[in-house]
């Protein structure tokens, strides 16, 4: 795959990983929509990036209201056509502390981190199934594969995504379209500049995006890193449950 030419989306384009993937694209002769709730931060991407190859758009979107997927699914195609590459990334970290538990958090985390990509590929998968072509990425995270300190709501959004995005991917391959899953370990972005704890094998997000348009560039079905913490994260995965949350409590005891 190769990004001239093509309409490529990215939600969660404001910050972070989104930002970094938005900005590593500047060099292809594409149209890039941007989209995120912060419009401001969109359009200053534009501006910084307007003497490169590739053209940016900017819209104001939420991903967890289906109305305002529909809207910025209706703008681009009207105006643009096809959308070929979609980047969903946006979401939410949500820590939430035992003693201030309510289901609301569950909610607001599902429906970005979760629906929100839902949402997209039902605009997205009938139009690439009727071409036969089209390449959707999803962010999922190495912190898909246990259940973290704090971190329930976000680990349980980031489960179902994996699960999600990998049934999809054996139901698509007979049409054409191909459906990657992303799971970072620790990327510097302003979601882990919350964190209190130690981040081993934190990256910049600049790398973390050459990463990732590398591994769609190869139609990767699975992009993951950085290989230490995919590593770590597959021990994480393997150790007997009493012990895994025998030591989760230890290291995440402040
Ligand atoms: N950083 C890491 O270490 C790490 C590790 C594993 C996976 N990830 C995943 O990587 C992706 C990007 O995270 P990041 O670290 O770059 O975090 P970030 O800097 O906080 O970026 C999150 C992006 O999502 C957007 N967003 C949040 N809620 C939204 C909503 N309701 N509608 C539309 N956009 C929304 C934010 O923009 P607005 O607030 O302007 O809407 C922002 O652009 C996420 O899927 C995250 O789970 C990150």
């Amino acid at each position: 795959m190769n990004f001239n030419e093509k309409n490529i989306l990215i939600t969660g384009a404001s910050t972070g990983i989104g930002r970094a993937i938005a900005v590593a694209l500047k060099d292809f002769n594409c149209n890039v929509f941007l989209t995120a709730r912060r419009k401001s931060l969109l359009d200053r991407i534009i501006e910084e990036n307007q003497n490169y190859s590739a053209n940016y758009y900017s819209f104001e979107h939420d991903v967890a209201a289906k109305q305002s997927v529909q809207e910025v699914f209706n703008s681009i195609t009207k105006l643009h056509g096809n959308i070929d590459v979609a980047i969903l990334n946006a979401a939410i970290g949500n820590k939430v502390a035992v003693k201030k538990f309510n289901s609301v958090h569950a909610e607001q985390t599902f429906q970005i981190n979760f629906l929100g990509i839902v949402y997209w590929i039902e605009k997205l998968l009938p139009s690439f199934i009727e071409r036969k072509n089209g390449v959707i990425v999803g962010v999922s995270s190495l912190a898909d594969n246990r259940g973290y300190s704090r971190s329930g709501f976000y680990s349980a959004s980031k489960a179902a995504l994996s699960n999600f995005l990998e049934g999809l991917r054996i139901d698509t391959h007979n049409y054409g379209v191909k459906i990657i899953t992303v799971k970072p370990g620790f990327v510097k972005t302003p979601m882990t500049d919350k964190n209190n704890f130690a981040m081993p094998f934190m990256m910049d997000s600049d790398r973390a995006a050459k990463i990732i348009l590398k591994g769609i560039e190869k139609e990767k079905a699975l992009i993951a890193f950085p290989l230490r913490t995919v590593i770590g994260s597959k021990i994480i995965g393997l150790l007997p449950n009493r012990l895994y949350e025998y030591l989760a409590r230890k290291f995440f005891k402040s």
